[in-house]
């Protein structure tokens, strides 16, 4: 008997209506301001409408002068209050669980964004010269972060969210800070692990004080950085054994960064790759499941995995084996918003295939496993353009474009991305 569609309740006493989750997509929907707009509800609510038990917001920022793109919400006053609540409102229809995920980019912030981002440590990002040198943050600023993050949080509780997330994967400030590469401090937040981790933990701290026991709390976590020298898989375990004494609700497992794509199941430079558990059969379609295998050893609690999931057998199989608790997919609920519904009554066993759209031309070499660097990375910059578009198309209530080539994809994606930063920067002055 398959467990999709079984409840599952948290530590605080809520209860997801089934095991699939909608992860975390930037939406890109803002308007100059900063504030939600009428997109994100009506894109929100064709998800909600879609049978999937929790939807993952796309990360919200907890300060104005450091986006991850120019189209991020951020909050950091009660304006645009009201924007947030018509958004909560249409995500939370049909007994979904909404929470939105609470980030700071640190130095993964293109230059036409921020030209001063911070980090933990002033290590330049060095990806084709798109991100501008950091400088370390003070130890007064790293308490304000605190202090933003439990603020946000207090804002989705009040606005109508129904929990948070804080963002501690992917290479943004607070894996920024886990990383032993990008924190080189010599203060109490660097150093050895636990220090590295103290941004973290103090940030899950002060939002719980916030939103209160009852409210749902989540950490997405990477299982490694796939860096050598980098966040392992040892570290992560031992992070997750704190995070369990902190009381959080779920724990989502991705893994890699701007550098080491592998939460798309792509590798970077290859000199600096590192991935210690060798590749099984199950590894091609869920990428994190190995890591999660181990990390349920010492995990007691709710265990979401996301990425590579495309089967409905492979996520049945995940479950049964109590791998993981919740199956988290993101690409997929580009081209297909009522995917949950669809999986849960079986009429779809497997999603959309995107494969073909999802490549610059009809040889291997053209695919995103290509040898040239450069192929690799415009695949890699395309397919999340291409995905980023479907986004716009589903907020203004039109349906995916399959046939949408990843160049065009990426041309819109990019004028795009600069006139809106453009807009912000006209407003900020
Ligand atoms: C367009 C796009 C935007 C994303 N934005 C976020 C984000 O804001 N926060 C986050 O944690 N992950 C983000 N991700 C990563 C996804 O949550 C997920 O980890 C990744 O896509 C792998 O899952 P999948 O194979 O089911 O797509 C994004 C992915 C895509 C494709």
């Amino acid at each position: 008997m398959s467990k999709l569609d079984q409840p599952l309740t948290l530590p605080c006493g809520v209860a997801i209506k089934n095991r699939l989750a909608k992860a975390s997509m930037t939406e890109g929907l803002a308007d100059p301001y900063l504030r939600a707009t009428d997109r994100h509800a009506r894109l929100y609510a064709r998800w909600a409408d879609g049978g999937t038990g929790l939807l993952l917001t796309g990360n919200v920022m907890v300060d104005r002068r450091h986006l991850e793109r120019p189209g991020n919400v951020a909050i950091e006053d009660r304006l645009g209050v009201r924007q947030l609540e018509a958004w909560a409102k249409a995500g939370t229809t049909n007994n979904t669980q909404l929470w939105m995920q609470i980030n700071h980019p640190g130095r993964q912030t293109p230059k036409f964004v921020t030209r001063a981002p911070v980090s933990a440590s002033d290590v330049e990002l060095k990806l084709s010269g798109m991100f501008a040198q950091p400088r370390a943050l003070k130890e007064p600023e790293i308490e304000d972060i605190i202090d933003r993050f439990g603020f946000v949080a207090r804002i989705a509780r009040e606005t109508g969210f129904t929990g948070v997330q804080i963002h501690a994967a992917h290479g943004y400030l607070l894996s920024q800070f886990l990383s032993p590469l990008t924190n080189i401090r010599q203060d109490q937040y660097g150093g050895n692990l636990k220090a590295r981790a103290k941004l973290l933990l103090d940030i899950v701290r002060n939002v719980r004080s916030k939103v209160g026991s009852a409210f749902p709390v989540s950490v997405k976590l990477n299982s490694a950085d796939f860096q050598k020298g980098g966040f392992s898989a040892e570290d992560c375990t031992r992070v997750v054994g704190w995070l369990v004494e902190e009381g959080i609700d779920l724990l989502e497992i991705s893994g890699g960064s701007y550098e080491q794509p592998k939460m798309f199941d792509m590798a970077g430079d290859s000199r600096k790759h590192d991935d210690p558990l060798t590749a099984s059969t199950t590894r091609r379609e869920a990428y994190f499941l190995d890591y999660a295998r181990q990390i349920r050893k010492i995990c007691p609690i709710p265990l979401l995995v996301t990425g590579g999931f495309r089967t409905r057998a492979a996520m049945d199989s995940a479950l049964q084996e109590n791998a993981c608790d919740l199956i988290g997919l993101a690409r997929p609920y580009c081209v297909a918003t009522d995917l949950a519904e669809q999986m849960l009554t079986g009429v779809m066993t497997e999603t959309p295939r995107m494969e073909k759209a999802l490549r610059l031309g009809r040889w291997r070499v053209l695919g995103p496993q290509s040898p040239f660097q450069m192929i690799k990375m415009i695949n890699g910059f395309g397919q999340q353009a291409w995905f980023c578009e479907q986004i716009k198309r589903l907020a203004d209530g039109q349906e995916a474009d399959m046939k949408m080539g990843l160049l065009s994809a990426l041309r819109t994606f990019q004028a795009n991305e600069k006139a809106a930063a453009k807009a912000i920067q006209i407003l900020a002055r």
